[in-house]
């Protein structure tokens, strides 16, 4: 048997999407894209979405709409994605890095206010892995402080805080559609969401050259759009998100049920709905049944084996974190889709087994 990491759903609704787009001349800013924005922020439940290039885009476009600039700090996690922390370098700012809650591998609200100084201008916590964030006290830190919180949802498309739409908490949210994510546009794309129309409206410019008009540039912006094809893709995902969500589920459970006292399995806090972008589980010799399983036909991942802090362009120095540095070493990420069979499951489950005895 073999068993890939992740796959992405094709089907021809999608292929005459991208053929409609193809035969109508109009690439870029079209209907698909503006009706893609309408739809995603519908299912958000947010008064505005606005498509973009790519997850890294989504989140250098709101700190460019908030003016964030050398001198700034802005809070992140470091147990994350690079792109979480780099557009914040990228600018001129400082990431602040604050630990994980060892449970939920999202920032750890308890160690937040003490990494708030005079220069803090946001928050980024992360729903890592699709396991939300516990929003509520960052975001009476950030009202206490009067900071923006950005929900780094990337990998949390239709996961819940206490019922509510990973991408309608914060301020403003940003996701991803890359390929490997729980909905993708079959390429490089992404998305921020709010409900505040000052930021969306820049956020519109920015990724579009700062225009007002076709020749008149009011803002120093960048080209960050996202096209006719990727939009057209997603809103067909999008149209699959629920089911998919479901199927995640279901295989998240199933994994848990088999592999029970074999390995750490996630866990899912009771005011959550995860949605298992990926499926971690912890192990002293992870290196070792991550070989196992790749002999075995089954593909793992890492995410992540360096922290941010950690890695060299980010020139960090020394940060104690604790609880990132424990688990970093230790992770694995199990195959995860929805098209995922209980008969792979079981597979995989089996080759664990067949490993810790
Ligand atoms: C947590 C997180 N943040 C940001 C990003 C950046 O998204 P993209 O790869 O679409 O630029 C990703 C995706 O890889 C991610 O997983």
């Amino acid at each position: 048997m073999h068993l890939n990491f992740s796959e992405m759903y094709v089907d021809s609704d999608i292929r005459k999407a991208v053929e409609q787009v193809l035969d109508s001349g109009r690439y870029i800013k079209g209907d698909n894209l503006r009706q893609f924005e309408r739809e995603f922020a519908d299912f958000c439940n947010t008064k505005f979405a606005v498509g973009v290039s790519s997850g890294t885009a989504a989140i250098l476009l709101p700190l460019m709409a908030l003016g964030i600039k050398k001198g700034d700090e802005v809070i992140v996690p470091s147990h994350t994605f690079i792109a979480t922390a780099s557009p914040v370098k990228f600018l001129g700012a400082t990431p602040v890095y604050v630990d994980i809650d060892p449970v939920t591998y999202t920032i750890d609200p308890a160690k937040l206010e003490s990494a708030i100084t005079k220069n803090t201008k946001a928050i980024i916590p992360v729903h890592l892995y699709g396991h939300p964030a516990d929003m509520d006290p960052i975001k009476e830190l950030a009202k206490k402080y009067d900071l923006t919180v950005i929900e780094d949802s990337c990998q949390a498309h239709a996961a819940e805080y206490k019922g509510q739409k990973a991408g309608s908490i914060g301020d403003l949210a940003v996701f991803s559609f890359f390929p490997s994510k729980n909905m993708t546009v079959a390429g490089d794309g992404g998305m921020v969401t709010t409900n505040n129309e000052e930021l969306a409206q820049k956020i519109s410019m920015l990724r579009d050259h700062g225009r007002t008009d076709k020749y008149i540039h009011e803002m120093l912006g960048l080209n960050l759009r996202l096209s006719e094809i990727p939009a057209a893709v997603g809103r067909q995902q999008l149209r699959h998100l629920d089911e998919w969500t479901k199927s995640r589920r279901r295989a998240a459970a199933r994994y848990t049920q088999l592999l029970a006292g074999m390995v750490e399995t996630p866990t899912e806090a009771q005011w959550a709905k995860h949605v298992y972008h990926l499926y971690v589980i912890q192990t002293q010799d992870r290196d070792g049944l991550s070989k196992h399983l790749n002999e075995q036909g089954i593909s793992t991942g890492i995410h992540y084996p360096v922290p941010v802090h950690k890695q060299p362009c980010m020139e960090a120095g020394d940060v104690y974190l604790p609880v990132t540095d424990a688990c970093v070493d230790k992770i694995l990420s199990l195959p995860m889709h929805p098209q995922l069979t209980d008969e792979q499951i079981e597979y995989v489950a089996e080759k664990i087994q067949g490993w810790v005895k």
